[in-house]
């Protein structure tokens, strides 16, 4: 949500922004900026819309070695050219850009800068004129911007130019994540190293409560109170192909196609030499010693908690609640005496999962963070990391990092089970092995998906999708695909549920999705089917292989029963892609929407 870069070194600082600020467009898109500083000045460069409309606009001649960039996600004041990154203070001394919120920047302005006039209706302008303020009074600019740190509240990740100070970026970070990443004769800034793996792969992270001092020799980290930090960077372990697109037409239909492979890396990775379920021993003494597990995640990876939960209670016998974070936060559920808080997010730097993070902690509860994301916050913040070694995941909508979320639950939940000497009569690596090749089956039918999409969903408003038990958890999730990149209004519902109050939604032509992959349900989701029918609805069925019916649109390959999320969300993946396309969406790219969501 909002990506930041910054270069100091010898080469055209403007070339090596829009490059970072092109990886970084899933982070936000609505509107993007750079501040590039040369013997002239700071000069800055703002547009509405996406990186490339900002690349047309950048003056191609203009040569600096320092800058800074800003892609946008739009929180306080609407996409435009005025309220995008960078914003500068009134003398024009300092620039800067932001990502995150500034909570009390109302009570900023109030108490020091009231007179100065807003040209934004950013929160970030605030920041801008703070640092203008306190370096009249007398401050250095390092002093200033310490000070402005210590005065605002929120989350942020800044870089600073002050256009007296040729030679320095300044940064820092609370809550949003920031690196620094270190090149010879050059250092580089970014919200993401995926930004700057086109100059280096050595990377610094930067902890809350720091400034740090970046010129082009040199990475100074600081405590707010002036104590400098000795820190090891670290090798940013990112194949540059993943990033990119490749023969692909989008990194959606990259991504679904990634999955078995995947799921081979999870079963490597999870298995010792032996071909025994292998997890960290410390992650197994937590859940043991848990007397209730808590998923906390948000949106897609709330989802994949659904389906974790079942394993965690079906295989391990071990109560599993599961919680959409932004509702656990402020509304929290009476918690058992030792919970296990289990955060599942593909980015790790969800703000809704990190602020139940920071709450938990602070009772002393354990955590384990499952995430894509090696050093991500959640993942540095919580006492035990699961990764999901799915490779990036770029396209808004998540695909890879769902499927490898289950997968690494269902190990989870394995090694658990095994723990407590319970017989689960599932020989999971085999099992995994067996979905890996029926999404392979599915990926192969990618043709069939696209007749499916364009029969069911090419003309319709909305679109409803049923299932039950493991089904109705794959439902949410297929609707939530299908409307994130389609804008078709669609609602995942449990297939009992329809008739007490949405089924006067159904008409005639409404497409409903079914899913029937369980075997003791397959009676009654197929009833549902025919309440709906009965009312007008064009029903198309997905069943599982030896559940099948004559009726049915599309037969997935057999996998274990419990994994069948694992291949039915596939299909789902493919229908919604095509859908999208053939309505002219921006597949990856979808309106309002960001990857990485590190807002509250
Ligand atoms: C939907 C999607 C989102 C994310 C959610 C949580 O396709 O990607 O719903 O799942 O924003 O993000 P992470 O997993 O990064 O915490």
């Amino acid at each position: 949500m909002c990506g930041i870069v910054g270069y100091i070194g010898n080469q055209d600082a403007k070339e090596i922004l829009l490059k970072g600020l092109e990886k970084l467009e899933y982070r936000g898109y609505d509107s993007a900026g750079i501040a590039i500083r040369n013997e002239e000045g700071i000069k800055v460069f703002k547009e509405k819309g996406r990186i490339a409309e900002l690349r047309e606009k950048v003056d191609g001649d203009v040569e600096a070695k320092t800058g800074i960039g800003h892609t946008r996600w739009a929180t306080h004041g609407k996409p435009s050219v005025i309220n995008a990154h960078p914003h500068t203070s009134t003398s024009g001394r300092f620039t800067l850009v932001h990502n995150g919120v500034i909570e009390n920047y109302e009570e900023v302005r109030t108490e020091f800068i009231k007179d100065v006039q807003l040209t934004s209706q950013t929160d970030t302008e605030i920041i801008v004129h703070l640092i203008e303020h306190f370096s009249n009074e007398g401050l250095s600019t390092e002093d200033a911007f310490t000070k402005v740190l210590k005065t605002i509240h929120g989350s942020y990740a800044i870089a600073l130019l002050d256009s007296e100070e040729s030679e320095t970026i300044y940064v820092a970070k609370h809550k949003s994540p920031l690196l620094v990443g270190l090149g010879d004769d050059f250092n580089v800034v970014a919200s993401d190293a995926m930004a700057m793996l086109q100059v280096t792969d050595q990377f610094v992270e930067l902890n809350d409560e720091e400034i740090v001092i970046v010129t082009k020799d040199n990475v100074t980290i600081k405590t707010l109170d002036g104590e400098t930090i000795n820190r090891d960077p670290y090798t940013a372990e990112i194949d540059a192909d993943d990033i990119e697109k490749g023969t692909y037409a989008h990194f959606m239909l990259k991504e679904i196609n990634e999955q078995p492979a995947v799921m081979r890396k999870i079963i490597q990775n999870y298995q010792d030499d032996e071909g025994q379920l292998k997890i960290d021993r410390n992650i197994s003494e937590a859940v043991k010693e848990a007397d209730r597990v808590y998923i906390i995640a948000c949106g897609t990876s709330y989802h994949a908690g659904l389906v974790g939960k079942e394993y965690l209670e079906k295989w391990a016998q071990i109560p599993t609640e599961v919680h959409v974070a932004s509702e656990f936060s402020y509304n929290m559920p009476l918690l058992s005496e030792k919970p296990l808080f289990i955060f599942i997010s593909q980015s790790g730097e969800t703000a809704d999962s990190r602020a139940v993070l920071v709450n938990i902690k602070e009772k002393g509860y354990k955590s384990l963070t499952i995430t894509n994301v090696q050093g991500s916050t959640l993942s540095r913040e919580a006492n035990f990391t699961m990764l999901l070694h799915a490779g990036p995941e770029i396209a808004v909508a998540s695909t890879k990092a769902y499927t490898a979320q289950i997968a690494v639950l269902s190990i989870l939940a394995q090694v658990a089970a095994r723990d407590n000497n319970i017989d689960t009569n599932v020989d999971l690596m085999p099992e995994l092995a067996k979905v890996t090749t029926a999404m392979s089956a599915i990926i192969d039918d990618a043709d069939r998906m696209e007749e499916i999409a364009r029969e069911y969903l090419s003309e319709t408003r909305n679109a409803f999708f049923i299932g039950r038990s493991m089904d109705y958890h794959v439902s949410l999730e297929g609707s939530l695909k299908l409307k994130e990149i389609s804008y078709i209004q669609a609602e995942g519902f449990a297939g009992g549920e329809l008739k007490h109050g949405t089924i006067a939604l159904i008409e005639e032509g409404t497409p409903v999705l079914a899913l029937a992959t369980q075997e003791n349900v397959n009676l009654s989701i197929r009833g549902n089917v025919q309440e709906v029918e009965a009312r007008g609805a064009k029903a198309c069925i997905i069943s599982s292989e030896g559940l099948e019916k004559e009726e049915d649109t599309y037969v997935l390959p057999h996998v274990h029963e419990l994994l069948t999320p694992l291949v039915s969300v596939v299909a789902y993946q493919l229908i919604s892609y095509y859908a999208a396309l053939h309505r002219d969406c921006d597949v990856d790219k979808p309106r309002n929407l960001a990857k990485s969501v590190t807002v509250e």
